[in-house]
């Protein structure tokens, strides 16, 4: 009987507090006037999902809205977000006006509970410390000449003797475990796969990509208020959420007490130098994940891509080894090397123009101003500009703008770099990616040394890529491959 009350004494209880949080919130929408329902085609085609009935994938549902934007720059007023392919908005926001385009708070919230105060995740001073201690690690020529070292380390003992040994496999996933061991022995000076950690860390990567999938997730609703109020109670996305949170924490924590264990004040990676200033633990851990996110998906996103084109075009494919067998007959034995390699260093650059790693990028405006095209923009709203949509914009590339071409990156047979505000593949400007020179070498690296040494055949060749939902372009499906040796 006591139970009985007790029971429903906790059920009182639990919907008296559900139902003041959801006053509270649609009370507090209201006030704020956000805009969550919307009649125009744009937002119903985007509410209602009709969008897939033409394209397979949301990001080129936005390339065509934005081809078809007089200007280039499009609102979808259910999101109150502004989306733009027009270069000239996308330097003002990250270079001209970048005090008043910060990641801002909405952004903060979405990301706070799996980033918390890491770089990716903040702006003011937590960004600019955060900043100014990767950089000058970053910058060193022991640092850079290290990061080949580890990775050509990684090809030659683990990528290549699984490439040799297995006839058929996902690209995608063995270049994920690839890039986290590079990131984490570059950015913690450690391997992981010899640490010893409370959990295996198998748990740490699937946990790693949930939270990445269902906090991107958060940012596809259209009000916040769903998924605050799913935090609240613990259930569904948001309880899986916590819990795969809660193993990242774990294992960073791990990763931290390691490096501690093993000495830090005398070491040169970047986790040891954050440790030799930042006493505080959850501070570390933010800043450990943060770096783990921004050098292991991108890079194999990255790849993946690259390796799909270049099996789809023997043209480009030919070339790259025609002109590593000029330039580096031999081993590739230095990260200077790879610099004489212009027409791989298109090819890759390329790609990423086709496939950005980041498909798109928002911040959110603090006071209302005027974007150069001519768009409004009232301060709260977040503005996002699409790397994937400006990869297919004509009057940026010509009319050619869906073909992959490297060539087009080069003139007399040299690289010739591109205003960054028309390709943001790294970001530009003020926040320009700072880790795009380590990117670059690990991407050319492993491009010339697996395609020197094997063909790549793809499983289903005329299969374009449909990606996943997540902060960074995932194949849905992987990338499977049957891999020959080539005869040498
Ligand atoms: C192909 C690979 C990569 C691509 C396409 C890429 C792209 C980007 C982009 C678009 C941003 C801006 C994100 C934002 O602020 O919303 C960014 C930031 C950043 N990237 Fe990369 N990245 C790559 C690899 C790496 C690697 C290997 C590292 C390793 C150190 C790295 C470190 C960072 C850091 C620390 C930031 C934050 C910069 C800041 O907020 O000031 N990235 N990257």
């Amino acid at each position: 009987m006591e139970l009985l009350q007790y029971c429903n004494a906790s059920c009182l209880l639990f919907i008296s507090s559900l139902t003041s949080f959801l006053l509270i919130f649609f009370t507090l929408a209201i006030v704020m006037r956000k805009r969550v329902w919307c009649s125009c085609e744009i937002c119903e085609t985007y509410s209602e999902s009709q969008w897939r009935i033409q394209f397979q994938n949301l990001c080129d549902w936005y390339t065509h809205l934005l081809k078809n934007s007089p200007n280039r720059t499009v609102h979808i007023h259910v999101l109150n977000n502004t989306i733009t392919a027009n270069p000239d908005n996308v330097e003002y926001m990250l270079k001209t006006r970048f005090d008043n385009f910060p990641k801002g708070k909405p952004f903060s919230a979405i990301l706070g509970d799996f980033l918390g105060r890491g770089i990716f995740n903040v702006d003011g001073t937590f960004w600019t410390f955060q900043r100014k201690m990767a950089t000058l690690e970053l910058a060193r020529v022991s640092t850079r000449a290290y990061s080949f070292h580890v990775v050509n380390l990684e090809i030659q003992q683990r990528l290549m003797p699984l490439m040799a040994s297995t006839q058929i496999l996902d690209l995608q996933d063995l270049f994920r475990k690839f890039s986290f061991d590079c990131i984490s022995r570059f950015c913690f000076g450690l391997d992981p796969t010899r640490l010893e950690l409370s959990l295996p860390l198998s748990d740490f990567v699937a946990s790693f990509d949930l939270a990445s999938k269902l906090s991107a997730e958060r940012a596809l609703a259209t009000s916040p208020v769903v998924w605050k109020v799913k935090r609240f109670l613990n259930i569904g996305s948001e309880r899986r959420l916590r819990r795969a949170i809660g193993t990242i924490h774990v294992i960073a924590r791990d990763f931290i007490r390691e490096r501690r264990k093993l000495g830090f004040s005398e070491r040169q990676d970047l986790l040891s130098r954050f440790m030799s200033s930042v006493g505080d633990d959850k501070f570390l851990i933010d800043i450990v994940i943060s770096f783990l996110l921004a050098g292991r998906d991108t890079v194999a996103s990255a790849l993946t891509s690259f390796f799909w084109l270049v099996a789809c075009h023997p043209d480009v494919e030919a070339a790259i080894l025609a002109e590593a067998e000029e330039v580096i007959p031999a081993e590739l034995r230095s990260c200077d090397q790879l610099r004489e390699l212009h027409y791989l260093h298109a090819a890759v650059y390329e790609s990423m123009r086709l496939y950005p790693p980041i498909q798109f990028d928002s911040k959110f405006c603090l006071e209302d101003d005027v974007l150069p095209d001519g768009s409004f923009v009232k301060g709260g709203t977040r503005v996002t500009f699409h790397p994937y949509a400006m990869g297919r914009m004509e009057e940026i590339w010509g009319s050619d703008c869906l073909e992959f071409k490297p060539q087009r990156w080069m003139r007399d047979g040299v690289f010739v770099h591109e205003n960054p505000f028309k390709c943001p593949i790294f970001q530009a400007g003020i926040r320009v990616c700072l880790g795009k020179e380590l990117a670059l070498m690990e991407l050319k690296t492993v491009a010339l040394s697996v395609l020197r040494r094997f063909r790549v055949e793809l499983d289903q060749p005329d299969q374009p890529p449909c990606f996943s939902p997540g902060l960074t372009a995932t194949f849905k499906d992987g990338l499977r491959a049957r891999i020959r040796a080539r005869l040498i």
